[in-house]
């Protein structure tokens, strides 16, 4: 007999015998057994008529013990469920001792997500991550579906690379040489020739640079990929290793670019509201319930489903860097000296300033743009102002920044002052300057955060919950 999913089977007609799998997440009375495949959130109920099953097998269905079925699929009598299974087979395929189950989050009760973090091995298995894990699934295929039917290309760009992209310095580096004999050049430098690519190598922060390559010649190209930083900080929204959505579109200024970020991120939002219903409305629901036993300043203004639709049906307010500095300096924290960062044109801005013009000020997804250019990076346009490049950041409610793009410095000249200015050798970027060279042409690209989309979609406020094995300062398990 053909396994049937447990999501599949809530659906079936009902009067027929199947095989279903799963563990078991909780019993009522060895009778009513719920079992989950992962499949879906909802468990099907099963019923065991403990007295015709051996104790073998009566004894073993635990929690967290992983079972087969065949039984009949009848209407369910009980309220809750439509369906359910009536044991006439089981089969123990694994077995979860009842003792070492009750150290574990698998023992069926509220946990804290610090704990569930430290058995990130076994979250899988809870309602929340479940639900989480599906719905980063679905958001995957739904940035590679929408690329896909608009033209664009998927590019592999390297992990590992001899440029810092951002000029951040926070590189991990990747070396083969021995860490405790490093061997040393005549000035008692580190003898990079000697290492396993002959020069300093780390892993990637971004593949925008060799994305870039493939737009000046394929037209749209996107990368999707792991990113890695070596920020030290400890924070929500930070991790050292995530993943990073880059599209780069060449013939594209950054008005086509912030159009892009805005269509892409309704698209993949819209998404997750028509494919991830059951996931959604759990996370909703669980939301509201934690919210309200919050103090009111600290509740959400809109529950989960509606902040997502609010996102889909609103268009993102556009301002500038400039704008942004000028709201700020008007605003009330501002006189009442409630910032803790200095708000002066020229500065960055802080998460505390994005998130009073995106919460309390626009209350919506804003797009700031043409920021000094002393902030950004090195590849960023010059505007004409002699002040600004052609920056874009979106920020999200409850986020912050979820998007950093621009339009590229397309001009050679330009370009090469550019990297005389931010100390960036010649020779390590100049495969980069030779497109410049060659058919230049204006382009365009952002960088979506895609952690930072996961938790925007499912409502969960820590990075490390919507990746399966988190990677920060300290912590690299499992
Ligand atoms: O703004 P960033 O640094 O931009 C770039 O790397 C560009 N090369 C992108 C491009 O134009 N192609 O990073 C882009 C996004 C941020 O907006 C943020 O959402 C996310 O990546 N991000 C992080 N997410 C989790 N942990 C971190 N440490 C992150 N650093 C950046
Ligand atoms: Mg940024």
């Amino acid at each position: 007999m053909k396994r049937i999913k447990i999501k599949d089977a809530l659906q079936a007609t009902p009067n027929q015998e199947i095989l279903v799998k799963g563990w078991v997440k909780s019993y009522r009375s060895k009778q009513f057994v719920a079992l989950n495949d992962g499949s879906c959130l909802s468990n099907m109920q099963v019923v065991v008529d403990f007295e015709k099953f051996d104790a073998d097998i009566v004894n073993n269905i635990t929690v967290g013990s992983a079972i087969s079925v065949i039984g009949q699929l009848v209407t369910s009598q009980g309220a809750g469920q439509a369906v359910e299974v009536q044991a006439t087979t089981v089969e123990i395929l694994g077995t979860a001792n009842p003792d070492e189950i009750a150290k574990t989050i698998l023992q069926p009760k509220r946990h804290s997500m610090e704990l569930l973090r430290e058995q990130a091995h076994l979250r899988f298995r809870t309602q929340v991550f479940s639900a989480v894990f599906r719905i980063r699934h679905a958001m995957s295929f739904a940035i590679h579906k929408y690329f896909n039917e608009n033209g664009f290309v998927y590019l592999h760009t390297p992990i590992i690379t001899g440029s810092d992209a951002e000029g951040a310095g926070e590189m991990f580096r990747v070396t083969t040489l021995p860490l405790n004999d490093v061997p040393k050049d005549e000035d008692g430098n580190v003898d990079v020739k000697q290492d396993f690519f002959g020069k300093e190598t780390n892993l990637t922060v971004s593949g925008q640079l060799e994305a870039e390559l493939g737009a000046t010649a394929l037209g749209q190209v996107y990368t999707f990929g792991p990113t890695f930083r070596a920020e030290n900080s400890n924070t929500s929204r930070h991790l050292a290793e995530f993943w990073m959505v880059e599209p780069e579109i060449a013939f594209a200024d950054l008005n086509d670019d912030m159009d892009l970020s805005e269509e892409f991120m309704s698209y993949v939002i819209q998404y997750a509201l028509d494919n991830c219903k059951e996931d959604l409305e759990f996370l909703h629901q669980r939301e509201m319930k934690l919210d309200s036993q919050k103090p009111k300043t600290e509740r959400n203004e809109l529950p989960l489903i509606e902040r997502l639709k609010f996102v889909v049906e609103n268009d993102f307010e556009r301002i500038t860097y400039t704008e942004a500095i000028d709201i700020l300096q008007r605003s009330k924290p501002y006189k009442k000296k409630k910032f803790k960062f200095p708000v002066d044109w020229g500065v960055d801005l802080a998460s505390e300033h994005e998130r009073f013009l995106v919460e309390k000020h626009f209350k919506k997804p804003v797009i700031i743009y043409n920021y000094p250019k002393g902030i950004k990076a090195f590849y960023m346009r010059n505007n004409d102002d002699g002040k600004t490049v052609a920056a874009m950041d979106v920020l999200f409610p409850g986020i912050g920044e979820i998007i950093g793009g621009s339009q590229r410095e397309e001009r050679y000249e330009e370009l090469l002052k550019k990297c005389k200015d931010f100390d960036i050798p010649e020779e390590h970027v100049w495969w980069y300057l030779d497109t410049r060279k060659f058919g230049t042409v204006p382009h365009a690209g952002f960088g979506l955060g895609f952690e930072r989309l996961i938790m925007f979609v499912t409502g969960m406020a820590n990075i490390k919950d919507v990746i399966p094995f988190p990677r920060t300062p300290n912590n690299a398990e499992f």
